[in-house]
């Protein structure tokens, strides 16, 4: 069933020229599925979830509570923020995350181990500044994955346990990469060695834990069979992976510049995705989605930036149609999807916007005052 909502705010802005609008028109508190929270209308096909972080778990929790099913931290169990001097594990901000959750019924899933990004410095280099040797990081993974999962036994239902491993063109990231924020210590020093050891240290650590691999981009031909090639190559060494983790990172019109990655986000590229990895029997989460405003790739300047109320209506419809149409995909795949979950609660709090400074983004299904969109709409009426 089409949304109420935008045939309602032109009524109220135009009631006189459009017909169809009188006092006896239906308004949103009638539509069928107004009254359903989100977790309430998906609870038959899978956990949909959010990422939290740092304070918006707090300042966001009437929409985590009642909303989701699930919640994710967004930065709280990184390296970094875990042992950011060696040997110090400070736990308390991502303690107080998972009992949040925990006492709100929320499904909880860790993230993330082991990554490329936000690690501290001691963890690849000496104190002379010279990397350390592959036993010495193995070592020390070891030790940051054993103590991090024993000391959440028991309330994380799923980890991501390795991230981002792969590039864009299907090989293994490296130390090599151009840019800096793309390089891999972990595979400079350690070698592909590093993935399997990481999930076998988690599983010891907690033997239920559902065990993930997480990465990016999954629509592109050469990344998705790569995923597809390293999960199978573990799986047939007996290496405990339950599951994968395809973040869904999108655009609400995807770039027409066939060189872009974005050009290669269409439902049935992720389908496909979904549905390759299922056939290796693993668990399949959607773990970050969301879906900028902005053409990835597109030369906007500063005065081309969005603001809450400059948002053409019809992009916000656009964007609604993007999260309909991907859900509806993700329903009919409800049968090997467990989770989907949003990277972010709300507008007023989302990665795309701290990132490109300047440029606000408005990727989520909550507004900056944490009211309902049409995505909202879009994905609550089927
Ligand atoms: O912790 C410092 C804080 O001390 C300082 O005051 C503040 C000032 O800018 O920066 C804080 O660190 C920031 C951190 O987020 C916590 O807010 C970093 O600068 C910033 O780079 C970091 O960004 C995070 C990003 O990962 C890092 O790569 C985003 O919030 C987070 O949403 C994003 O999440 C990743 C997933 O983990 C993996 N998949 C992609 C996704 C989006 O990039």
């Amino acid at each position: 069933m089409p949304s109420l909502r935008p045939l309602l705010s032109l009524c109220l802005l135009f009631p006189v020229i459009l017909t169809g609008c009188n006092a006896s028109a239906p308004n949103a508190a009638e539509s069928p599925n107004a009254l359903m929270t989100l977790k309430e209308r998906y609870a038959d096909f899978f956990l949909v979830g959010a990422t939290a972080d740092l304070e918006s778990y707090i300042t966001h929790s009437p929409l985590l509570k009642n909303h989701f099913s699930s919640m994710t931290t967004e930065n709280a169990m990184k390296f970094e923020q875990l042992q950011n001097i060696e040997g110090e594990f400070t736990f308390e901000t991502a303690d107080n995350m998972i009992n949040f959750a925990r006492e709100n019924g929320l499904s909880t899933r860790g993230h993330a181990l082991v990554w490329h990004r936000q690690t501290p410095d001691w963890l690849f280099n000496n104190s002379d500044g010279k990397p350390v040797s592959k036993d010495e990081l193995l070592s020390k993974m070891r030790a940051h994955i054993t103590t991090v999962v024993s000391h959440f036994k028991g309330r994380i239902e799923a980890w991501d346990v390795v991230n981002e491993a792969i590039m864009d063109d299907g090989t293994m990231r490296t130390h090599t990469e151009e840019a800096d924020d793309q390089k891999s210590a972990w595979y400079g020093i350690a070698g592909e060695e590093y993935i399997a050891e990481a999930f076998h240290t988690a599983h010891a650590a907690d033997p239920k834990a559902k065990l993930f691999y997480n990465d990016y981009y999954n629509y592109i031909p050469a990344r998705q069979q790569a995923i597809f090639n390293l999960l199978q190559t573990l799986l047939n060494q007996d290496v405990p992976v339950h599951g994968v983790g395809l973040q869904a990172h999108i655009n609400t019109i995807p770039s027409n510049d066939p060189n872009h990655q974005s050009s290669q986000q269409s439902v049935k590229n992720l389908e496909k995705a979904i549905q390759l990895y299922a056939s290796l029997g693993l668990e399949v989460h959607i773990t970050e989605m969301d879906v900028s405003l902005y053409i990835g790739g597109f030369p906007y300047t500063e005065k081309d930036y969005y603001t809450e109320a400059s948002i053409p209506e019809s992009l916000k419809l656009k964007q609604a149609e993007r999260y309909a149409a991907f859900f509806e995909m993700f329903r009919r795949n409800s049968d090997i999807i467990a989770s989907v979950t949003l990277w972010g609660i709300a507008d007023d709090n989302t990665w795309l916007s701290e990132f490109d400074s300047g440029r606000a983004d408005f990727p989520l299904l909550f507004d900056t005052q944490h009211q309902p969109k049409k995505a909202f709409d879009a994905i609550m009426n089927f």
